[in-house]
């Protein structure tokens, strides 16, 4: 058998053939997943979307662009031009780190971000969040003279702490005066409920800003593969398009944003379940005993550091009750054992509290 890391390297694994995940009904913690379900707008509507197949789609995607402009028309003024549409925001966080000689990463985050940053060749730097996995800014106005780009998360993944917005705009101001680019990925915005805590807003005072969406997690189509980019740059956007596969969204991803992207109903059902829910599991996950820290989260996940068991220890006892988690061992600059857990149903969530806590007994005897 081969070693978890080898298969751990992110959440949603549930492919895997190594034995632990085959052939197991998985309730997956490792994916952060709007558990509310894929949008039924979208389902409704999937016909749409199959009698397009035979056709390519709009290479210039208007109709999907128009869904993205009227989604954030109480943040800012978007054009078409201010949009480049992706094949989930992976795409778009490959493209968009493909421009730049150097880039300063913000860590721990998103693998992929460094993972891109190398495959490119790039020069990269790291700016480590403090101990408290907030940001430090200080250091990042520091390092930001050797970069042509920075790439950070709001919330941040795997902790799920926003960037204060008072404190960062010294180091966009500072962007801004020395055209520099600021990546801002927003894949789980969504889930704060709060809009002036995204930097869309922003998009209209400062051509340095670049921001990353996501329809996987908050909608709930991970396998659609839909994300986009938006910023008042349209240099970026342009050459960004430039470097792009032409039709890179298929027809269902863009079906599904049309009808998603206005479904308030299901906007609204999802930030009324995960306001309480996530304090109900923040909450219960204190009460672990193995669990030495839960963190600050405002997304839909949540990153906790363990003693008395290691993390794929944990996650091996864990997939024995057939339940995946997400280790964190691929994180650059988390020290120790962390694991993090996805905010699911509350029954799921219940499950996992109770796997947890039989572990627990268990370490005791
Ligand atoms: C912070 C962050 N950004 C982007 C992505 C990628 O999103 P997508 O599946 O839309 O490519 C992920 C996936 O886990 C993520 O955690």
């Amino acid at each position: 058998m081969k070693d978890i890391k080898t298969y751990t390297e992110h959440g949603g694994n549930v492919y895997s053939d190594e034995g632990l995940l085959k052939g197991k009904n998985i309730i997956d913690f490792s994916s952060n997943i709007n558990p509310l379900g894929v949008p039924k707008s979208f389902l409704n509507n999937i016909d749409e979307a199959l009698e397009s197949v035979i056709r390519y789609p709009d290479i210039e995607y208007k109709r999907l662009k128009k869904a993205i402009i009227e989604y954030h028309a109480s943040e800012t003024k978007l054009e078409e031009d201010n949009i480049v549409v992706g094949n989930g925001a992976a795409e778009i966080i490959d493209l968009s780190l493909s421009l730049f000689k150097n880039i300063l990463i913000s860590v721990p985050a998103f693998v992929e971000y460094e993972k891109t940053a190398r495959k490119w060749g790039k020069n990269i730097e790291f700016s480590y969040l403090k101990e408290d996995m907030h940001y430090d800014y200080e250091d990042i106005i520091k390092k930001i003279d050797g970069a042509d780009a920075v790439i950070l998360g709001n919330p941040n993944n795997p902790n799920g702490n926003l960037i204060h917005k008072e404190k960062f705009y010294k180091i966009l101001d500072k962007c801004e005066r020395e055209n520099k680019i600021v990546i801002i990925d927003e894949a789980f915005i969504e889930f704060t409920g709060n809009k002036s805590l995204s930097f869309v807003e922003d998009l209209k005072s400062y051509k340095s800003i670049f921001i990353i969406r996501a329809l996987t997690k908050f909608f709930a189509l991970p396998g659609i593969r839909l994300g986009y980019g938006i910023s008042s740059n349209k240099e970026m956007i342009k050459n960004i398009k430039s470097i792009q596969n032409p039709w890179n969204v298929n027809c269902f991803a863009e079906t599904a944003g049309v009808y998603v992207l206005k479904d308030k109903a299901y906007i609204e059902d999802t930030l009324k379940f995960m306001n309480s829910e996530r304090k109900f599991f923040v909450e219960s996950l204190k009460h672990i005993d193995f669990i030495k820290r839960v963190y600050n989260t405002e997304a839909n996940y949540v990153l906790c550091s363990l003693s008395k068991i290691e993390a794929s220890k944990l996650y091996k006892l864990c997939l024995d009750h057939s339940v995946a988690i997400r280790v964190c061992h691929n994180y650059r600059g988390l020290k120790g054992e962390f694991v993090r857990f996805a905010i699911k149903s509350r029954k799921d969530n219940l499950r996992l509290l109770e796997v947890l806590n039989i572990i627990s007994e268990n370490l005791r005897c």
